[in-house]
């Protein structure tokens, strides 16, 4: 009997409590598995602190991010006419620095990201570049990172889109390598030095500056294989420039009418993802009669996004329109619509297919890599195209706004205070005005005489 009442009671009470602690270890076990996905190990980079010298110093601190690239290049052969026969990423940053004039306008540092040219890195790599970014604005005013010139227009994007710090990041590279003659390395890694030292584009996200031409990333395209102006923003021109008296910017993208406001800021932190978690995405151009052989290998491939790269207004073949069908049907791989012309909006996209407005293939690539490492769902991703990708200029004024415009009472803002005028005191004397004196028109001859000609006088 007492046996029975015990077996009743262990079953009653053991039972459930095994249940709950079972529960519980498994509750606990979940959420290390949340956290962990929620707090991924993040990578360190040896940045170097402030020297003494630059800590008293009154001139902006500058780090330059090295990579790589022709700028760091090496002449075949130590041939100084080798312009297109060269090894990428060869000199250290520090050397390339140390052969600079001494700087005018910033106290320079360099940290060693890597040093090979910029189809070789990674998209794991890119996320620890602009991880090294963010670690380096932390100490410095403002980071130029050096890149190759090949696939900067996508290094420079991705960097605009993750880096979370509104200080300048200034990209440069060169066409030529560091030791040819005519090189355009040193005078454009010294013109970035100088963009970013300014502060000028603080709030910009990242800019690409060669050739003293300052672009927005989000823009730019390597237009040209060998020379040197390069650098191109078909639909957009430049930001500004860079002179020797002056750095001059006369227009300012997009997201930096929204500086100081939550809305700056992109949705991509990776600090919040692990880098595993970035997907494969990849481009297929459209052409005459073109199969869908590019789609079905990419998405055999693994990849969880494609963008491309259609004709006209992203027109593409019924070949790959049947297997960028199958792909969303089967796979559910996302598809983001851009122009094959080299300038131009696409509008439209429905389903899984996104319109790419006016972003090349190579940017509305990085645009949904990042999209797709941050959400699964399609209708997210299109808003942050139609916001962060589109990047459409949109100025609001609310009543904590301070404008100062000649227009004010249009506008109806609340009128200035009156200024304080005082009266002139009696020993003030009033200023005599004097009527202009009126020149008559000098008589002109009618035989022709040759305009003498000033001369300039340059300042240095
Ligand atoms: C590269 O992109 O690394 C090589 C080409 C260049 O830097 O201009």
């Amino acid at each position: 009997m007492t046996e029975l009442v015990k077996g009743r009671f262990s079953r009653k009470v053991l039972v459930p409590l095994l249940i709950l602690s079972l529960l519980a270890t498994m509750s606990s076990v979940l959420a290390i598995m949340v956290r962990a996905e929620e707090a991924p190990v993040l990578p360190t980079f040896d940045i170097p602190a402030l020297s003494e010298e630059h800590k008293t110093s009154a001139l902006p601190n500058v780090i330059v991010v090295a990579t790589g690239g022709t700028l760091a290049g090496a002449a075949s052969n130590g041939d100084k006419t080798n312009f297109q026969s060269y090894r990428a990423g060869t000199y250290p940053m520090a050397d390339l620095v140390a052969q600079l004039p001494k700087h005018k306008t910033a106290d320079v540092s360099t940290y060693q990201f890597g040093n090979k040219g910029s189809g070789g890195y990674t998209i794991k790599e890119l996320y620890d570049l602009s991880l090294a970014v963010d670690a380096a604005l932390e100490i410095y005013d403002s980071a130029v990172v050096t890149t190759g010139t090949d696939t900067m227009e996508e290094i420079a994007y991705f960097l605009d889109l993750t880096v979370r710090s509104e200080k300048p990041v200034v990209v440069t590279g060169a066409m030529r390598p560091w030791d040819v003659i005519g090189t355009d390395g040193p005078a454009n890694l010294y013109q970035a030095i100088k963009v970013a030292g300014s502060g000028k584009t603080k709030w910009f996200g990242t800019v690409v500056m060669l050739n003293d031409v300052i672009f927005a990333a989000r823009e730019v395209t390597k237009s040209n294989s060998h020379r040197m102006d390069t650098f191109d923003t078909p639909m957009f021109g430049a930001l500004g420039y860079v002179d020797d008296p002056a750095v001059r910017i006369y227009r300012a993208p997009a997201r930096a009418f929204k500086a100081g406001t939550p809305e700056w800021a992109t949705p991509f932190d990776l600090k919040t993802i692990s880098k595993e978690t970035l997907p494969q995405v990849g481009i297929v151009y459209n052409y005459q009669e073109a199969s869908g052989g590019a789609i079905r290998g990419l998405v055999e491939d693994g990849v969880k996004g494609i963008v491309t790269a259609g004709t006209g207004a992203g027109g593409i073949s019924s070949g790959l329109s049947a297997a960028r069908s199958a792909a969303i049907t089967n796979n559910g791989v996302v598809f983001v619509s851009t122009t094959r012309t080299g300038s131009g909006s696409v509008y439209g996209g429905s389903g899984n297919t996104v319109a790419g407005d006016n972003l090349n293939a190579s940017h509305a690539r990085m645009m949904l890599l990042l999209s797709l490492a941050f959400s699964n769902d399609v209708s997210q991703i299109r808003s942050w195209f139609q916001s962060f990708g589109t990047a459409d200029v949109e100025i609001s004024v609310d009543a904590n706004t301070v404008l100062s415009t000649s227009v004010d009472e249009e506008i109806g803002l609340p009128e200035l205070e009156e200024p304080v005028v005082t009266e002139p005191t009696p020993e003030t004397e009033e200023p005599v005005v004097s009527e202009p004196e009126v020149t008559e028109p000098p008589v002109v001859e009618e035989e022709e005489v040759e305009p003498e000609l000033q001369e300039t006088v340059v300042t240095p």
